[in-house]
């Protein structure tokens, strides 16, 4: 059966294309068993013949890595959706062409899937054994929310994005309270009864960085879980796992990729307390082994907690992801936060080290100035949204002043 498994796994890969079963590998197709356990950081866990330089550990300037966008002018909203580099474009037409031609492959794109969690988990500070995949963020704080005990409680920022807060709202049934506190009150509002504490690293609607010191510490002295959404913040400063209990971050953002390419790092100690609720397939210890049951032997791992893969988005991450782990991010963070301070100046704001600048904006009325000078932003909750990454420059901070200017 095992045997069989494979090969319908990749039925179309070149030559195995119409080989028998029993002239096919019996071991797992995809590279996920064969993970280097304790790979940590930069360890090469490719088995696969592609031409990926997801394990190389050269780096990538700033300079070069601008340079991997074929546009990007005007456009100030990476905190809503980023832009693919060229890389990503390439490996996603590539990818739809061999699919269309028959030759896509299952066992391929989990191998693909294998490089990019190893990549991300460099990127992070994490080894890859801790990191889980999914498509959303929700879902990963879903799995967390499912697992907190009957009458917990948790601590929220006011106004973190919802697929961080109604995971838990959803939870009232059971007993669990969600308090949620200014973001400056969070770190002072823990006590010993507050089992999680969950915020995003840098808030949706303003940008503003948690202090995420801080409530490290706060949640260390009342024994308090810790979980960071880093959505909006890996990509354009550094961002280290390691330091909280969980993390969830979704892609298509910052770091470029494709929509539907999500990460859950998660601690031992915490991860023992969490209900692998949405484990399949993916989550099982052999994957080929796990299709059907009736017995469930999930991975000893975080990749327990894997949903399976949108896979032709994973094949445009592959390089997005390698090429953030490759740059400096304290670098990155310079000329993002930089541009945001240069615009903060024009405007009269006060310089917040954000790479996301926002202002209040009720009637929109900035949003359509921006609009019309063709300069794509957004607006979130009453105000103006502008995010400046990789592929911005001075010239884009000086058409929002002229735009906004104008009147
Ligand atoms: C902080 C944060 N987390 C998560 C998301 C995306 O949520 P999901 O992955 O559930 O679509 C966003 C989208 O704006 C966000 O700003």
């Amino acid at each position: 059966m095992h045997q069989i498994l494979a090969v319908v796994a990749c039925i179309l890969d070149g030559h195995t294309r119409n080989m028998s079963p029993a002239a096919t590998s019996t071991s797992s197709p995809t590279a996920k068993t064969a993970t280097n356990p304790g790979a940590g950081k930069t360890a090469d866990t490719s088995t696969s013949t592609s031409t990926s330089t997801s394990t190389s550990t050269t780096t990538v300037t700033l300079l070069e890595a601008r340079a991997r966008y074929a546009s990007g002018r005007g456009y100030l909203a990476a905190c809503t959706l980023g832009l693919p580099t060229i890389d990503t474009i390439a490996a996603m037409r590539a990818d739809t062409e061999a699919w269309a031609g028959g030759q896509a492959c299952a066992s391929r794109y989990g191998e693909v899937v294998e490089r990019v969690r190893v990549g991300y988990a460099d990127l992070v500070n994490v080894t890859a054994h801790s990191v889980a995949i999914g498509s959303q963020t929700s879902v990963m704080a879903g799995l967390i929310a499912a697992s907190l005990p009957d009458g917990a409680e948790v601590v929220l920022p006011l106004g973190d994005f919802s697929s961080m807060v109604f995971p838990f709202l959803a939870q009232a049934h059971r007993g669990v309270t969600v308090r949620q506190v200014p973001l400056a009150d969070l770190a002072s509002s823990l006590t010993a009864n507050t089992w999680l504490v969950a915020f995003s690293l840098v808030q949706s609607a303003t940008g503003t960085v948690a202090d995420s010191d801080a409530i490290r510490a706060a949640a260390r002295v009342t024994g308090t879980f810790t979980l960071c959404d880093t959505t909006q913040a890996a990509g354009w400063m550094p961002v280290d796992a390691s330091q909280f209990d969980a993390t969830i971050c979704h892609s298509y953002k910052w770091l470029c990729a494709p929509r539907g390419v999500a990460f859950f790092t998660v601690a031992e100690t915490f991860a023992a307390q969490l209900h692998p609720i949405n484990a399949g397939w993916y989550a099982g210890d052999d994957l080929w082994a796990s299709c059907y049951g009736p017995a469930m032997a999930l991975a000893a791992e975080a990749r327990r907690f894997d949903v399976s893969p949108a896979w032709p988005a994973w094949v445009g991450a592959e390089p997005a992801i390698d090429l953030f782990r490759r740059l400096d991010m304290t670098e990155v963070r310079a000329h993002t936060a930089g541009l945001g301070d240069a615009l903060s100046d024009g405007l009269g704001l006060p310089r917040l080290d954000q790479a996301i600048v926002s202002w209040p904006d009720a009637g929109g009325r900035d949003l359509a100035r921006l609009a019309s000078a063709g300069i794509t932003a957004s607006g979130r909750a009453g105000r103006a949204r502008v995010a400046f990454h990789l592929w911005n420059d001075r010239d884009d901070v000086d058409a929002v002043l002229d735009a906004l200017r104008r009147g």
